[in-house]
């Protein structure tokens, strides 16, 4: 069958891979079986490879696939299955009205991955428009079910009343907030994972985001056609997580990667990524700039299989840069090296010049952090302290500005942005992990500073249950502090609620998830699937909704909620939306969008 060649990124190792032969080496073990858990070759053979890609890159099958590369998975999925089109969402889905309408200077926003380009994640009141009693009295007003998909992990985008918002089999999709019927969907050529920035282009809106694969898109926000799309990093382990944030007529765009899991496989000739931010028109997707926060890598010997290894590499950028327009520049935060020698911009906020890209300064908080997939056994690995939330901009009560940024350690800094990044304090609010630590980021009121941490531990299966090989400890993790930004000192702290005896598995109370606030209230998620509105003022719990349980949609899908790892709630004009479901590092599967309201 043929899959369109934009899907084929640049074959970097090599001719590429028959199908039949990764089948045989990664595939026939179990579905040759006459397991009645496991579909037989045959009914591999009877689906679209739209859906075996899917299930490789993003579904059932990702704990398998993590070794391989994107021509393995699409030669795979070509050989096994038919080249029928995915299935369009029902004529019932759609709203009567399919217009999409947005103004020039909309009232209540939620654009991108926080409401201000400071990346504070917190909705004023004229926005939220969501008191303290309406919080307790939250309700589920619709539900939406993602088709096939066992994670759902994009955070929507609400622009009065309009919502846009990415999936794991990579649809975008544009609907109303009131009742969540769709007016288009597109579908990118890689899982969407990123928040979606709209940005105004004369009388219209574009729509701008990345996907799991390297991919970047303007779409007209309108209709949902695609103005341009630009493959931005080829490496073939390039992930775009973090959202895009827009200037005067530019997108900049962060990129990572996935190599360093990649690098599991003694096979793999590590590593070679190279973390960047990429600036681009966004009138035409012309690129302006790419400053890579790591030098070319060069092979530095063999590994015990004799296969090639490189360095140093990775550096890659995970989270939404933050805009300072005063001072001209992007900050950006970094993750480790995936292979020694070791660099200076590993683990680091940066200050990147924003109109040339020019790296103005680099604050590395921890030095040769080298870490990748084929570590366990290394003990001088590690620690793999990535920085995997965005730097927050933010003025201090006395006047002072300070840039907030938590890390994977653990620890929150208070850093000074008109010194280059000097450390001005430093807080310990977890233990710190390789699963985070701070994670996915934290939110601020302009007082405080509120951190969830995830400090998940991994468990290995004992007894496997189809592909799934880790498991979670329902024991150990989470917790949620607010810090005093003057100073870091705390204010409260609440531990996590525990899993119930009788949770699935895959319940953990770690809170890897961005924060929300709002005046008032912060809103924290867990990987125990739950949703919660904390007092900003002692940390009690306002309101808590478990979203793993099973849905009735508006589009018909059957619907369950998960684990929530990455995305927060999006508050705007009295609605909480969020979206559940995370199978992996052992978390719970789900696949819905939910949508809530004070009735
Ligand atoms: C360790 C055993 C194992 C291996 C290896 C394995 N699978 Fe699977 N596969 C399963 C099981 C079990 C299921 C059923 C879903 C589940 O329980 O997670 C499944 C389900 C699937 C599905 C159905 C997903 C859906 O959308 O319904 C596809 C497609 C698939 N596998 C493709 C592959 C391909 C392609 C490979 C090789 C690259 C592969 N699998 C390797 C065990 C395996």
């Amino acid at each position: 069958m043929r899959i369109a060649p934009f899907l084929f990124p640049l074959v970097l190792w090599g001719a590429p891979p028959s199908g039949e032969a990764v089948y045989q080496k990664r595939c026939s073990g179990c579905h040759e079986q006459t397991d009645p858990r496991i579909p037989h070759r045959e009914a591999l053979q009877k689906m679209p490879a739209t859906r075996i890609v899917r299930a490789l890159d993003s579904g059932a099958m990702m704990s398998v696939a993590f070794t391989m590369s994107r021509d393995e998975r699409i030669a795979v999925a070509s050989y096994l299955g038919t080249d029928a089109p995915a299935a369009p969402p029902p004529a019932s889905a759609f709203c009567a009205d399919r217009s999409v309408k947005l103004s020039g200077a909309p009232k209540f926003a939620w654009n991108g991955w926080s409401p201000g380009s400071s990346n504070a994640r917190f909705q004023p009141d004229q926005a939220a428009k969501l008191s303290i009693d309406q919080v307790r009295g939250l309700r589920l007003k619709w539900a939406f079910g993602f088709d096939g998909d066992v994670t759902a992990f994009a955070p929507p985008t609400v622009i009065d009343g309009q919502v846009f918002v990415g999936s794991a089999a990579g649809l975008i999709h544009a609907m109303r907030a009131e009742s969540g019927c769709l007016q288009w969907v597109f579908q990118a050529n890689g899982p969407v994972r990123s928040s979606i920035l709209a940005a105004r282009q004369g009388k219209q809106h574009v729509l701008l985001f990345g996907d799991m694969t390297g991919w970047f898109y303007a779409l007209q926000a309108e209709t949902g056609r695609l103005l341009w799309k630009q493959h931005i990093e080829t490496h073939d382990s390039t992930r775009l997580t973090g959202a895009p944030v827009a200037y005067n007529g530019t997108v900049y765009v962060p990129v990572a990667s996935w190599e360093e899991t990649r690098s599991a496989d003694p096979d793999y000739p590590c590593c070679t990524f190279r973390g960047s931010v990429v600036a681009l028109r966004i009138r035409d997707g012309q690129q302006l700039w790419k400053t890579y926060m790591s030098p070319v890598p060069q092979e530095t010997g063999k590994n015990a299989r004799g296969i090639s290894q490189f360095g140093p590499s990775g550096v890659g950028v995970w989270a939404s840069p933050t805009l300072d327009p005063k001072r001209r520049l992007l900050y950006v935060t970094t993750g480790d090296n995936y292979s020694k020698p070791a660099t200076n911009n590993s683990d680091a906020v940066m200050a990147l010049d924003l109109a040339t890209g020019r790296i103005v300064w680099s604050k590395q908080i921890l030095a040769a952090d080298v870490f990748n997939g084929a570590c366990r056994s290394d003990s001088s690995c590690g620690p793999d302290f990535d920085f995997g939330s965005s730097a927050i901009l933010v003025t201090a009560e006395d006047g002072r500005e300070l840039l907030l940024a938590g890390q994977k350690s653990g620890i929150v800094f208070g850093l000074d942005p008109a010194k280059q990044g000097e450390i001005v304090w430093q807080t310990r609010v977890g233990k710190g992990s390789t699963n985070g630590g701070v994670q996915w980021g934290m939110a601020t009121d302009g007082q405080r500073v509120y951190a969830a941490v995830s400090d998940l531990v991994r468990t290995r299966l004992t007894n496997p249950v189809g592909a799934r090989r880790s498991g979670v400890d329902p024991k150990q993790g989470g917790g949620l502090t607010a810090l005093r930004i003057a100073d870091g000192s705390q204010v409260w702290h609440v531990a996590a609620a525990p899993c119930a005896e009788n949770a699935p598995m895959g319940c953990s109370p770690a809170q890897p998830g961005a924060v929300t606030g709002i005046p008032g209230v912060v809103f924290a998620t867990s990987v125990d699937g739950h949703l919660r509105a904390h007092s900003a003022e002692d940390g009690q719990v306002l309101w808590d909704f478990d979203t793993v349980r099973d849905f009735d949609t508006v589009n018909g899908v059957k619907a369950r909620g998960g684990s929530i790892d990455g995305p927060g709630a999006v508050v705007v004009n009295g609605m909480v939306f969020i979206t559940s479901g995370y199978p992996r590092n052992g978390g719970i599967p789900g696949n819905v969008l939910l949508a809530f309201g004070s009735l």
